[in-house]
């Protein structure tokens, strides 16, 4: 009994793990978790002060490799790292992010912006997707976790190009399920509601405190960056091993309430 409870304690054992965008926000809640879950974590992210005093954090678990998700070279070289230092990859997490500044109608967006969000936000995770699948598919497993968003199946919460990119992501996600399933490789998405990190506090003003005066389905609980973590970790882990093709959705029911038209008083 005390081996299956340290077994269950620590829920990646052994498994190697790689997180973009991991040296902030949910990446970085994620790296902390995965390495208390005993993988050995590759912090890849264009944040390099910041992901390496993350990795001086976790110590020998974890190291830094710069990397911005949209060069094909960036992305190579840090799936390349997993494989020598390591000698495999169990999970690529494709989390790196940026939304850009809103903006009240189409007609004032313009399409270098445009085009700069889906690159990171869609580009990126196909980029990671496709390196990680090198490397798992001789191995004939692995976990690849993409985070989309709430903008990923509903519109009118961020700007054209975050929702597009979102949206774009599960796509990927669904098609590559489907074309890795055969080399027993699992392909996820994890869709976060509001999360008070450095890119939402910029994009919804958020207060210090992550406070939101905006409209949640679950009271009483607010949405931490260790709750998605959570889910990737699940994602991530052999308790999952039949999950795949899934968004899952850790939104607290707001994806899927109207609260316009609503017959429950929320
Ligand atoms: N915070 C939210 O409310 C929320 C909700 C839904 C989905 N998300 C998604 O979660 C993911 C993580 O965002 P976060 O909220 O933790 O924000 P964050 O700003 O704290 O973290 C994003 C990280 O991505 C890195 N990054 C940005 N561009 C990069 C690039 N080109 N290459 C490599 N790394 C890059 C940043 O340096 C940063 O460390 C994003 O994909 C975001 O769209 C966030």
């Amino acid at each position: 009994m005390a081996s299956f409870v340290s077994a269950a304690a620590r829920r990646l054992e052994g498994k190697v793990a790689l997180i973009t965008g991991g040296a902030s926000g949910i990446g970085e809640s994620t790296a902390r978790l995965f390495s208390h879950h005993g993988a050995r974590v590759l912090i890849a992210d264009i944040q390099e002060e910041l992901g390496q005093s993350l990795c001086n954090d976790l110590r020998n678990s974890a190291f830094f490799v710069r990397c911005d998700v949209t060069k094909e070279d960036d992305v190579e070289n840090a799936v390349n790292k997993a494989i020598s230092e390591h000698g495999k990859l169990d999970i690529m997490f494709n989390n790196a992010g940026i939304v850009e500044p809103s903006k009240p109608s189409i007609l004032d967006n313009d399409k270098a912006e445009f085009e700069r969000v889906i690159r990171v936000n869609l580009v990126g995770a196909f980029l990671g997707t496709k390196h990680a699948a090198r490397a798992m598919i001789p191995a004939r497993r692995g976990s690849i976790i993409t985070t989309a968003s709430v903008c990923s199946t509903i519109g009118g919460v961020a700007s054209h190009a975050y929702t597009s990119s979102k949206h774009g992501a599960v796509g990927l996600m669904r098609n590559a399920a489907v074309e890795l399933g055969q080399y027993g490789i699992r392909v996820n998405c994890v869709s976060p509601y509001l999360v008070a990190t450095p890119l939402a506090k910029d994009f919804f003003k958020l207060d210090d405190d992550g406070v939101y005066r905006v409209y949640g389905n679950l009271k009483g609980e607010v949405l931490k960056p260790e709750d998605v973590a959570e889910a990737a970790l699940y994602l991530g882990s052999d308790e999952s091993k039949y999950v795949s093709g899934h968004n899952l959705l850790v939104d607290g029911g707001f994806t899927i309430v109207n609260p316009g038209f609503c017959m429950f008083g929320n």
